[in-house]
């Protein structure tokens, strides 16, 4: 079994220090297999709130915790339109990126990030067509026994949004994507960007099984909260085809699991459902 600490949307520099440090607690306390991070590590792009980013990652790391990290929108300079063309990621890959590889592969899991964050937009997401290639030829790479899975900060679905009625679109390109990861046999795709934590099994109109399932992350450490508090989630992988969610959260204190475990099986068609809540 392997384990997966999934935060997202730390937001240096629209941070709680408090719960920054009540996240490395939790984190060196649990000691996943893997932590991955997706996107949104800073609130702005500056060169202080990555070097706050790095000195976090930094810490986990040299307690010997692995991490696998992708980019978010907040981590292209919004108002430098220059470096935002032509080199969006300049300060993420100087800060962050460095020697990390955004590929992890043992018997048991193998986990692909990809940048979905770039510079013509401001706040949505796309994965180009090279990126989308990469999905099939990386995990063609990972053995037969391994859980697979896609980590974007974009999500690649549409999902409901915070009001009633309300659909969040997915990242541009997400139809050959989606194509790309059922083809490849992706068990999981892991995303951030909304702040809304939670699972998805099919579309937003619940009528159309996505033949992978879908774990969205809240903000593990901003202030910029949405109904949900600070969270993070924990993937328990007993095989990939089962897999525990728990729902980790702080509401100004140190971060606990107050709900239930929730496992999730995929039958042999391939479609996900939940076995308990
Ligand atoms: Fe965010
Ligand atoms: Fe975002």
């Amino acid at each position: 079994m392997r384990t997966i600490a999934q935060i997202s949307d730390l937001h240096f520099g629209a941070h709680e220090p408090a719960v920054v440090a009540y996240l490395h607690a939790a984190l060196s306390a649990i000691r996943p297999d893997l932590v991955v991070v997706s996107g949104d590590l800073t609130q702005r792009a500056r060169k202080e709130q990555f070097a706050e980013a790095a000195l976090f990652f930094d810490r986990l790391e040299a307690e010997g915790l692995r991490l696998l990290i992708v980019p978010g929108n907040h981590d292209v300079p919004m108002h430098k339109p220059f470096q935002r063309l032509f080199w969006p990621l300049r300060r993420y890959t100087r800060f962050i990126a460095r020697g990390r590889s955004a590929w992890y592969c043992d018997t048991e899991l193998a986990v692909l990030g990809l940048a979905s964050a770039h510079g013509l937009t401001v706040k949505d997401g796309r994965l180009t067509q090279v990126q989308i290639r990469s999905i099939g030829a990386s995990f063609a790479a990972a053995p037969e026994s391994a859980a697979r899975i896609l980590v974007t900060h974009h999500p690649l679905v549409p999902l409901p949004g915070e009001e009633e009625g309300e659909v969040e679109p997915a990242l541009r390109g997400a139809k050959s994507a989606l194509k790309a990861v059922r083809a490849a046999g992706v068990h999981l795709v892991l995303a951030g960007h909304h702040h809304m934590p939670g699972v998805n099994l099919s579309g937003p109109t619940l009528s159309i099984d996505l033949g992978v399932m879908v774990v969205q992350a809240g903000t593990a450490t901003s202030w910029r909260r949405r109904r949900a508090p600070n969270s993070f989630n924990l993937l328990r992988l007993v095989s990939p085809n089962e897999v525990q969610v728990e729902e980790w959260i702080s509401e100004g204190g140190a971060f606990s699991s107050p709900g239930p475990c929730k496992s999730f099986a995929r039958s042999a068609g391939g479609g996900w459902a939940a076995t308990s809540s």
